[in-house]
């Protein structure tokens, strides 16, 4: 597994702002939304490239093409706030979902929801969610998406903990990792220290 963290001043000064508690549902909507949008143009720096023969105004030529399809497959809910970012960049992307929740008491996660194209096995899929806290999520989400036959899939969360870094790295080595920001733990109701809070809450307004 390769773990990037990806090193931006403007990906710094939005995650910033979104850890601040006064930020509003509506900036910190936008803001996540941003940086995934800057992610996206790093996470996509090694995507295979194929030749493609096209028409210019002047004449035929070969020139490069995405060589596989794209799907990004959010865990719901907050890794709804990062699809729009990274599909302004992708914008052939196919998007997927997973619906999972972690239970407060135990911090495991519970499946209730599933959506895939058709075509996911072939294609690399980005699996986004901000928060990678125990992992438990993360890792129960690339079962999900290994055992529908995905071959190439990468994670691309906001802010980590070493926790669920090293969970991925056990359960999935084979799976990239790229975070905007690794913290330093979690606490002991299982939150990343100094983290955001509970993001899917500050996206959407709800508590
Ligand atoms: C949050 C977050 C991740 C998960 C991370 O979702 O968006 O999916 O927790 O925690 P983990 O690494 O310990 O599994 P949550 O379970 O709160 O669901 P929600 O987005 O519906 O609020
Ligand atoms: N889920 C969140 O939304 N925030 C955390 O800090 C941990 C899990």
């Amino acid at each position: 597994m390769s773990l990037t963290i990806i090193d931006h001043p403007m990906i710094k000064h939005k995650l910033t702002l979104i850890r601040k508690i006064e930020t509003k549902t509506k900036d910190f909507y936008q803001n996540v939304e941003e940086i995934a949008g800057l992610m996206a143009y790093e996470i996509t720096r090694n995507f295979p490239l194929k030749d493609v023969e096209i028409t210019t105004p002047i004449c035929k030529s070969i020139q490069k093409e995405l060589a596989n399809d794209v799907v990004i497959v959010p865990i719901l809910r907050a890794g709804l706030g990062m699809v729009e970012g990274i599909r302004n960049m992708i914008p052939t992307a196919k998007v997927g979902f997973i619906g999972l929740y972690r239970n407060e008491e135990t911090l495991e996660p519970c499946e209730y929801y599933a959506k895939f194209p058709d075509t996911i096995a072939n294609s690399i899929v980005l699996i986004v969610d901000p928060m990678l806290a125990t992992g438990g999520s993360a890792s129960a989400a690339i079962t999900m998406l290994k055992k529908r036959g995905c071959k190439d899939i990468r994670y691309v969360g906001l802010v980590g903990a070493p926790e669920g870094v090293d969970l991925l790295q056990n359960n999935h080595p084979d799976v990239d990792v790229y975070l905007a920001a690794l913290d330093e733990k979690l606490n002991e109701k299982g939150y990343i220290v100094p983290g955001l809070g509970d993001c899917g809450d500050r996206l959407f307004g709800t508590k």
